[in-house]
């Protein structure tokens, strides 16, 4: 079967790498795609959002399975427009409709389908002026967080040390910081604890939970400075206890699953619990429609299932006969990132790349051909996974082959893995 999958990023090159290595799939294509994912198919120039064009390329080339990797095109609706179109209907998606995807797309919708379902997350309320805001805020203790209702592009939540700061903050916000994301705010209380990722595939009744993974979010060593789309991650995470396990599951991963189906929310596709561990006790962070960046580069290299045969199980509703069958040593990733990141930064800086060592896996980011050449393309340019028996052994492999990759401003964290 000929594969279309959208997006170009790190997490698109695992889905990539995945398919390359699968028999069910014939041709892969991959809209854009990156350096890397063109070693794997063939790179289409088309934006994820165009969904007119995205359908046209479709009917041509046979595609007989869209898989969809980044959030937007979920959040604008492509899995609605495919099945809403009778030329489409041999082109399968994976994916959730527009209604599932707002579980991303709005917090506020997040939030309150939490509330009806009682799933444990922050207390919070969603504000559109100040004065509601503040009065909130008052309620609270610092520090303070604060997220824009819709995507933000990862950028989205704000979180502020006092009160003084917490209210100018909300009031850049409203007034449309973040354009119409920003013009509902939630606001919610801090929890104190560590993160941990979990994904789901779902065909809407029944799920698979897929391996966990930490995703290190901010810039600099020692969990400091600016939030990033992710500097590394390890799968598997060893706080994350049968008993944490079993809680993350009855409370939050089956009630989420059930309310969707009771709401008629058609969801079928990944779900990205972003979670957190506040003494023994998990609640939710954030809820994504989608795999996580770069929690795939740790999670599918340890993922023995074929993809296709699993969506194919997946999109037959047979989900419940599937054994998910996972590689017991450890991956760490570890992101080289371009200087600058995550603020301005260059690109089109040249990039030397060796061969990557055996049991290594280089999986291309932010990286494009000029010419003959490998230049770097994005803030974050190169996800490097390795297995280990142990976290560091793993980790110890990716930063030896970190070094061994260069380009100008090149800048990795030495310390993915080191605090768990
Ligand atoms: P989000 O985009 O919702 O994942 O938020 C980005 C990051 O902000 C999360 O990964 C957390 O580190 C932090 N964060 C978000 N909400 C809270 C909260 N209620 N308490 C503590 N930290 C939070
Ligand atoms: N690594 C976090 C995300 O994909 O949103």
């Amino acid at each position: 079967m000929n594969i279309l999958l959208l997006g170009g990023g790190g997490r698109e090159h695992s889905f990539a790498w995945k398919f390359s290595n699968d028999p069910g799939c014939t041709r892969l294509f991959i809209a854009p795609g990156n350096a890397g994912t063109a070693e794997c198919g063939v790179n289409v120039d088309l934006s994820p959002n165009d969904f007119p064009a995205i359908k046209d390329f479709c009917l041509k080339n046979d595609i007989r399975m869209l898989v969809v990797g980044p959030e937007e095109p979920l959040v604008l609706g492509i899995v609605d427009f495919f099945k809403n179109d009778p030329a489409l209907n041999e082109v399968a998606v994976i994916g959730p409709s527009a209604a599932g995807a707002q579980l991303e797309g709005s917090k506020a919708f997040a939030k309150k389908f939490m509330e009806r379902h009682s799933i444990p997350t922050a207390r919070y309320r969603e504000v559109r002026n100040l004065e509601d805001g503040l009065a909130f805020l008052k309620t609270l203790q610092a520090p303070y967080v604060l997220k824009a209702d819709g995507l933000a592009a990862g950028k989205g939540v704000l979180i502020l040390d006092n009160l003084d700061e917490a209210r100018a903050a909300l009031e850049t916000m409203l007034a449309g910081q973040f354009g119409e994301a920003s013009r509902r705010v939630v606001i919610e209380e801090f929890l104190s604890g560590i993160e941990y990722s979990v994904f789901v595939l779902t065909d809407g009744r029944h799920y698979k939970i897929l391996p966990e993974a930490k995703d290190y979010k901010r810039i600099g060593e020692g969990d400091t400075g600016l939030n990033t789309g992710g500097m590394g991650a390890v799968s598997p995470v060893p706080f994350v206890t049968p008993e944490l396990w079993e809680k993350t599951e009855t409370r939050i991963i089956k009630p989420t699953v059930a309310g969707l189906a009771a709401e008629k929310i058609d969801y079928l596709g990944f779900i990205f619990f972003g979670l957190i561990n506040v003494n023994g006790d998990p609640f939710v962070i954030e809820y994504n429609c989608r795999m996580g960046d770069p929690e795939t580069e740790v999670v599918f290299p340890r993922l023995k299932n074929q993809l296709v045969e699993l969506f194919r199980q997946t999109l037959d509703g047979r989900l419940a006969e599937v054994e998910i069958e996972t590689v017991p040593d450890v991956a760490a990733t570890v992101m080289l990132t371009a200087g600058g990141y995550p603020e301005q930064y260059r690109k089109g800086d040249r990039i030397a790349l060796p061969q990557s060592p055996p049991d290594c896996l280089f999986l291309h980011a932010g990286t494009k051909m000029n010419g003959d050449q490998l230049v770097t393309n994005g803030g974050r340019v190169l996800a490097i996974t390795s297995f280990g028996k142990t976290i560091d052994e793993a980790v110890g492999k990716s930063l030896a082959a970190a070094e061994t990759v260069e380009f100008d401003g090149k800048y990795f964290r030495r310390d993915i893995g080191k605090d768990i």
